[in-house]
């Protein structure tokens, strides 16, 4: 059995921020954005939620997957700016759609959240435990940046994007890697809430994200071209096999390092970056359904999915669509 995915949607906050609008508040210019970057604009939240964003991106996905909410078994969120510690944005979801059946619960794997969540759905499909799942990946960031610091809040934005999988006999995933670092976490950080109790008081400022730019590139041009080939040898494929790279949208500067380290021309890497900036877990699923939206895939392409980031964590998954 394969995990198909049958369904995609995405939704992206009504405000769009331009370079040149962050370069009236801050000390930056469209120009050094765009050339180390790739990056034009960005979507930011202002009255919108995530889970709000979420149950739009799933309801589209739902509706191209002709499934109603009911027979799902599954929902998996993959976040790590949730609206609130407790619920998780998964059982936020499962209310606002009315997915009575499903278990739901959240992923954290950063900027690789998404193929972590479309790999653990696989697993559940794999073993038999479930056959319809929603996966969607969204992130409200913007309220995790230091509007203060330029070199980190003009790289990211905020949207979600969904994909509805079913277990299918034909079509769908054939081999996924994943993988972990944790001794390179500082690389990319944002601490939570300190420890705060009748025994110690805290009362430091909120923390922000933090980021070590060049670490990141530099493990990014590694590992992800490494990842990529890995996941498409499992597939039984050779990278002149893949129809499309749909890689995590971070900086367009890493996308034509993985292009050309997999000797892939950068025509079959679709890039959203200009107009959405990086958007962490939904950067991969609101790219997926650019491209199903404007029908740039057929009936049996084969695609790989990436994704990497903080942790660090990175995840490929190649399939059959
Ligand atoms: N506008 C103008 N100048 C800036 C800005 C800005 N927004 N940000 C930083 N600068 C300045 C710096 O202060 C520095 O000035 P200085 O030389 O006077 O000290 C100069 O630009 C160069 O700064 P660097 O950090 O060295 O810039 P670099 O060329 O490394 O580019 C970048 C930074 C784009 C982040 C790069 O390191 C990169 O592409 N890293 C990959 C990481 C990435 O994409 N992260 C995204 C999130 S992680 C993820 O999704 C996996």
């Amino acid at each position: 059995m394969r995990t198909r995915i049958c369904g995609t949607g995405s939704a992206l906050p009504g405000r769009e921020v331009t370079n040149d609008d962050l370069s009236r508040i801050m000390d930056t210019s469209d120009d050094w954005i765009r050339s180390r970057t790739g990056i034009g604009k960005r979507h930011l939240a202002t009255e919108e939620t995530l889970a709000g964003l979420a149950a739009a991106a799933a309801r589209q996905a739902l509706a191209e997957a002709e499934m109603k909410p009911e027979e799902l078994d599954m929902i998996l969120a993959a976040t790590l700016s949730a609206d609130k510690i407790l619920p998780s944005l998964a059982c936020e979801l499962q209310r606002e759609l009315g997915a009575v059946h499903a278990a739901a619960f959240d992923i954290n794997a950063a900027c690789s959240g998404f193929l972590f969540a479309l790999q653990t759905a696989d697993a559940y499909i794999q073993c038999g435990v479930c056959k319809n799942v929603l996966v969607v990946g969204g992130e409200i960031l913007s309220k995790l940046m230091d509007w203060n610091d330029r070199s980190t809040c003009v790289l990211f934005g905020d949207g979600a994007g969904a994909a509805v999988v079913r277990a299918d006999k034909e079509f769908g995933i054939l081999g996924s890697v994943q993988g972990s670092d944790g001794t390179k976490g500082d690389a990319l950080l944002c601490e939570n809430r300190r420890n705060n109790n009748p025994y110690v008081k805290n009362d430091t400022a909120l923390p922000y994200v933090s980021m070590d730019g060049q670490a990141i590139y530099k493990f990014a041009v590694r590992t992800v071209p490494k990842a990529v080939m890995e996941a498409v040898l499992k597939a039984g494929l050779a990278i002149e096999d893949i129809d499309l790279f749909l890689l995590h949208q971070a900086n367009i500067r890493i996308l034509e390092a993985v292009s050309r380290r997999l000797k892939a021309p950068m025509e079959k890497f679709p890039t959203n970056l200009e107009s959405c900036g990086n958007i962490s877990a939904g950067s991969v699923p609101v790219l997926l359904d650019y491209v199903n939206q404007k029908g740039m895939i057929q009936k049996g392409d084969k695609i790989v999915l990436a994704g990497f980031g903080a942790g660090l964590t990175w995840g490929a998954s190649v399939l059959t669509w």
